[in-house]
């Protein structure tokens, strides 16, 4: 059994102004109690512009969810308008940052080695990044799902160091699965997680591969989510539509009680 602590991550994408965000926590901080924070972590990733009114709720309610952001520039300043430097997310208490997500990877032009760039900087400013992976149903078809996820995983984390690739988070999300309604089977989701993990081992070793956090996204809802976070290499979810429902979001949380 593994000792990994699953973590539950709510990417709320473009979506929920500073108000509606604030009565969101405040919904969650009722329905997810103390007992289900024993047992797993809880990251949100609002958009930019709600983060600093979460942090405000969290610290003044006490509410033990981890802050997270969907992205940041791999630059530290200067002139790149529009962007958000690292630091600045760490200044807000911001512990996870999400990178190399499908939907910056394709509308965006985020390419391997920028995600490999801002690894780095998330790492360099003292936070956890959330490093997403997954194929297209195209790839999937043709039998090269393995060797895309392989090779972007690989590609996402180099030049780090096996401790840093331990403390990692991977979130390995098919494109085909990602706000379509149609989920990975949780054996096809088991067996690309255990991937995952295989490529971290036999580069970095059993430590990392042992301790590093693979997510499975893409769909995920709460009458799929026992199943898929019962898996031995799945260590949690990245979870988009049903993040904006507290309803949903806090029975995925509760995955263990479906
Ligand atoms: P979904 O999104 O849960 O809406 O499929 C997942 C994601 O994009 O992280």
């Amino acid at each position: 059994m593994s000792t990994r602590r699953p973590l539950i991550s709510g990417n709320w994408k473009m979506n929920l102004n500073h108000f509606e965000a604030m009565k969101l926590i405040q919904e969650l901080s009722y329905q997810i109690t103390g007992d289900d924070i024993e047992l797993v972590d809880v990251s949100v990733h609002p958009p930019f512009t709600d983060i600093r009114t979460v942090q405000t709720v969290l610290d003044s309610d006490k509410i033990p969810f981890f802050l997270g952001a969907q992205h940041c520039h791999f630059e530290e300043r200067g002139a790149f308008t529009g962007e958000v430097a690292p630091s600045m997310l760490a200044k807000l208490n911001v512990k996870y940052v999400i990178v190399g997500h499908s939907e910056r990877r394709e509308i965006f032009n985020e390419t391997d080695e920028m995600v490999n760039a801002k690894v780095k900087a998330i790492l360099g400013a003292e936070m956890t990044p959330i490093v997403c992976c997954g194929e297209t149903l195209e790839e999937r078809d043709a039998g090269d799902a393995e060797t895309k996820v392989g090779a972007q995983v690989q590609a996402a984390l180099t030049g780090l160091t096996a401790e840093q690739v331990g403390g990692l988070v991977i979130a390995y999300e098919p494109i085909w699965a990602i706000g379509t309604g149609r989920t990975a089977s949780a054996e096809d989701a088991q067996a690309m997680c255990h991937h995952v993990r295989a490529g971290v081992r036999g580069i970095y070793g059993d430590e990392a591969a042992d301790s590093v956090r693979v997510q499975y996204g893409g769909s995920v809802k709460p009458a799929n989510a026992n199943e898929l976070l019962t898996q031995a290499d799945i260590d949690g979810a990245l979870v988009g539509g049903a993040s904006l429902s507290a309803d949903d979001f806090s029975r995925i949380v509760q995955y263990r009680l479906l």
